[in-house]
């Protein structure tokens, strides 16, 4: 970068999601969103980085399809998955700068991304979730992060799903996600 911003900050949140059963759902799609969800984010963050001082905040866009795996998810889930280890990774290397990493994990938002999910043959499951408030979630993932949390996760519903897939095997958890 030419000019030397002060990024106090960032929030990584570009993200695709493409659904369906990994032998079914095209490779191209795919292949795309690991560049975005994966690539795109390590590299917006690799690049913000040096422009951030003491007091800074990253923020990354993770999911609560990161706790466990997720079927007719598959490979979004496992985007999620790698910012979520990403971000404990990297808070734990910048906390002598003084710069905290945030992992917000979001579950259902009625969003462009989710048009026309609901009722589909392989969201089901996502037919029960909860909807975020995402003016609520916006300014309390924010407090969180501003106070030097490692991750926010927003709800009841969702926070109890954490608890379960921190405390059970992904081989037991991920029969539920799949019905
Ligand atoms: N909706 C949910 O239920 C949900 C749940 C968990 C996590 N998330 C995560 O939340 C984040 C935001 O998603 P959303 O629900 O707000 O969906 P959205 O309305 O579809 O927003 C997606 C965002 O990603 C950007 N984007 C898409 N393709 C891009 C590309 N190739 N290059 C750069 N930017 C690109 C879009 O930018 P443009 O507007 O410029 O296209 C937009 O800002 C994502 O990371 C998603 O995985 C969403």
């Amino acid at each position: 970068m030419e000019t030397k911003p002060d990024i106090k900050l960032l929030i990584s949140n570009a993200g695709v999601v493409k659904r369906g059963n990994f032998d079914e759902a095209g490779l191209k799609g795919q292949l795309d969103m690991c560049d975005l969800n994966v690539k795109g984010a390590t590299a917006v963050t690799h690049l913000c980085l040096p422009y951030m001082k003491k007091g800074s905040i990253i923020m990354e866009t993770c999911s609560v399809s990161a706790f466990a795996p997720n079927p007719h998810l598959n490979v979004y889930s496992a985007t999620k998955a790698y910012l979520k280890s990403f971000c404990i990774g990297l808070r734990q290397e910048l906390k002598s700068r003084g710069i905290n990493v945030c992992a917000v994990h979001l579950g259902w938002m009625n969003t462009e991304m989710n048009a026309g999910a609901r009722n589909t043959r392989h969201t089901d499951v996502s037919n029960f979730l909860p909807e975020v408030n995402v003016k609520k979630l916006a300014s309390r993932s924010l407090a969180a992060a501003r106070k030097g949390r490692a991750s926010y996760t927003q709800g009841a519903f969702y926070k109890f799903y954490h608890l379960l897939a921190k405390n059970l095997p992904h081989t037991l958890v991920v029969k539920f996600s799949a019905m």
